[in-house]
């Protein structure tokens, strides 16, 4: 698997900022992993983590602030995938700030970051597209 993630137009999901925010998760997430491959200092890198961890969280409020505006029928499963995912990049935050850049956990790191994004943009967050739309009769 490539490191890194990239943005493609059958991503879109067409709902207000969303997919906008998710080339943001996608950009923060390559200046990491690129980051982790060039050799940068642990600090530089944990402070890119950082900042990625935390457009995750305003991305997920934005998102469950529209289900709920739409009264998205799946929005509290939809909580609760992304609740696991939080709790799941904690803990490789976590793990990051013990090891460092060691080529396994960037490894897992990008295997697991990218897949669930792809997993979870391209299914759970089409849903919610999909309901907007029908929705508004379109
Ligand atoms: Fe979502
Ligand atoms: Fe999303």
């Amino acid at each position: 698997m490539r490191t890194g993630i990239e943005w493609t137009e059958d991503l879109a999901i067409l709902v207000g900022g969303i997919d906008d925010q998710h080339r943001e998760l996608f950009r923060r997430l390559n200046v990491f992993l690129g980051a982790c491959d060039s050799g940068k200092g642990v600090e530089d890198l944990v402070r890119m983590l950082q900042f990625l961890d935390d457009y995750v969280a305003i991305h997920f409020r934005e998102e469950e602030r529209l289900h709920e505006e739409f009264a998205f029928p799946e929005r509290h499963r939809h909580r609760g995938y992304h609740r696991a995912f939080l709790e799941q990049l904690g803990m490789l935050k976590m793990r990051f700030l013990k090891e460092g850049p060691t080529p396994d956990l960037v490894a897992t790191i990008n295997r697991i970051v990218v897949g669930w994004l792809l997993d979870h943009i391209s299914r759970r967050d089409r849903e919610f597209g999909e309901w907007v739309r029908r929705r508004a009769g379109r």
